[in-house]
């Protein structure tokens, strides 16, 4: 068939596509990732662009006014390509790859968290150097068994294995080295195994490196570990790609399982997002691929399904049943993971359903199972996660809370993006507005931070009142009437990026409260 050029502006980047394949599929094969709250559903109005020259059809204009539509806005997951077309992205549409969750580039070289009380450094994975007597005529015992003796004393541990891989090297490495061997060995499920065998005693040996991965529904942060010294020595994080399939666990669930190469390409995406920040992570920090040996994983139920290439599908079915709560740990390779092949893959077991292995993770970093008080752990996202107790007992809970917090839902709401308002300050009697963005520039929108600081600071000096109903008798501008009912100005269009006005309406406080009830516990 023949093919069209779609070309997207401001990037100038063009693709060939067959005539009907959607802009959102387009800008997907240009690399450019866009805003696709609802999965393509065309009911979020969150992927626009402007179509600027060429013949398209409009399946769902969505709720885009008609002058808006005059000036060639539509929705990309419901327009799809006739002929050769130029397209403009606004801002606001795409998914910002310089997405702030850590300080970006951040070198660190100094311990990120004080171990908690109880806790050792003790690294699942290290390199060992032997020096094994030659075999003689009395002592002939073949070379795999003598290097497990040798390697029996320092892991204390009987149960020594290695992959056939790595076994078909031994024989070589022991004499190059002359009987002298540098070892990479792993501890898993209660077994030593022989990742890497090098000759003789490696300058290196302290070249040994770990990543510890938080993946989210909306976002994923790598942090790079030395196994030697326990420096946490890098840090990167970005968004999830698999947002472009919906923002919340849901979308990504019905996706999966309900098209056929679903489940491949959302475990394919959180893969890329992994491996695009690896790929500037580890030559900033001048460390080699093959040097990672190990990687750990905290992630929600269904992102550790997705991650390993697990169904979801039974999470969201009742009586909502994960396909496992404990996983195996799995090798890089299986995975497509560019750390060393054989780096063992390890994730945090999840609880049940929608209790992760990302909640897990951060009990056990808070020590709050060793706690004489009763503690509670809150981690607010899309899902919505608690732990109540201390040493003596505990119980946890999980709720979709939805896309609110991050933005979704909101009229100027987004993520924690360049350019979000992540902080908001108003003068009670004079009702102006000091707000801080991520990243120190123009306002874009408003992301989860900033919108609870706008809820707790309007209830605060009566700008809505408990119900959240907004107060339109303040004496100020910012209070008005807009599109959808009253609304109050955050910030006005000549400060703000896109040089329209950022506001907070009375739907969007509806729409936070609904969120903040579905976190909320009775404490009666
Ligand atoms: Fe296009 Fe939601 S309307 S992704």
């Amino acid at each position: 068939m023949e093919r069209v050029t779609v070309l997207f502006n401001p990037d100038n980047l063009a693709v060939q596509v067959e005539p009907g394949t959607s802009l959102m599929q387009a800008a997907t094969m240009a690399g450019i990732e866009l805003v696709s709250s609802c999965g393509g559903d065309g009911t979020c109005g969150r992927c626009l662009v402007k179509v600027q020259d060429g013949q398209v059809s409009v399946a769902n204009a969505g709720n885009i006014s008609p002058s808006a539509k005059q000036t060639g806005l539509v929705l990309a997951c419901q327009t799809c390509v006739n002929s050769s077309v130029v397209v403009d992205i606004p801002g606001e549409s795409r998914l910002d790859e310089h997405q702030v969750l850590l300080d970006e580039n951040t070198f660190l070289m100094e311990k990120d968290i004080d171990l908690a009380d109880g806790f050792t450094f003790k690294p699942l994975c290290r390199k060992i150097q032997l020096t094994l007597s030659p075999p003689t005529l009395e002592e002939n015992v073949a070379d795999w068994t003598r290097l497990q003796a040798a390697l029996r004393a320092e892991v204390a541990c009987t149960d020594i294995r290695i992959s056939l891989s790595v076994l078909r090297r031994v024989a070589a490495v022991l004499r190059t080295g002359n009987w002298q061997v540098t070892v990479t060995v792993s501890q898993v499920n209660g077994c030593a195994e022989v990742i890497a065998i090098e000759p003789g005693h490696e300058a290196n040996v302290n070249r040994v490196y770990g990543l510890a991965i938080d993946i989210g529904t909306t976002t994923v942060a790598v942090h790079l570990v030395d196994l030697d010294s326990g420096l946490t020595i890098g840090k990167k994080g970005s968004y999830n790609k698999q947002a472009r399939f919906g923002d919340d666990v849901i979308s990504r669930i019905i996706h999966s399982s309900e098209r056929p190469t679903g489940l491949d390409e959302l475990h394919q995406a959180v893969m890329d997002s992994v491996n695009e920040l690896l790929a500037e992570l580890l030559p900033l920090s001048q460390i080699n691929a093959e040097e990672v040996h190990l990687v750990t994983v905290a992630a929600n139920t269904t992102m550790t399904h997705l991650f390993l290439g697990l169904s979801p599908k039974f999470i969201r079915l009742e009586p909502y049943i994960p396909l496992a709560a404990e996983t195996p740990p799995v090798r890089a390779k299986e995975l497509g993971l560019n750390v060393n092949p054989d780096a063992y893959v390890a994730c945090f077991p999840s609880v049940a359903s929608y209790v992760g292995g990302d909640i897990v993770a951060g009990t056990l970093v808070t020590n709050l199972a060793q706690e004489n008080e009763v503690t509670l752990f809150i981690d607010i996202g899309t899902n919505g996660e608690m732990v109540l107790g201390n040493k003596d007992w505990m119980v946890a809970a999980a709720c979709s809370a939805g896309p609110a917090f991050e933005g979704g839902g909101i009229v100027h709401g987004m993520r924690a993006m360049k350019g979000a308002i992540d902080n908001v300050e108003i003068d009670p009697i004079s009702f102006n507005v000091e707000v801080s963005t991520i990243g120190r520039c123009s306002a874009k929108g408003i992301c989860g931070s900033g919108l609870i600081d706008c809820l707790a600071t309007f209830y605060e000096i009566g700008i809505i009142d408990r119900a959240g109903k907004m107060q339109n008798d303040i004496s100020t501008s910012r209070m008005r009437e807009g599109d959808e009912g009253w609304e109050f100005v955050l910030v006005y269009g000549e400060e703000a990026a896109s040089g329209k006005d950022i506001v907070l309406t009375e739907n969007d406080i509806k729409n936070l409260l609904r969120a903040k009830a579905a976190v909320y516990i009775n404490p009666t």
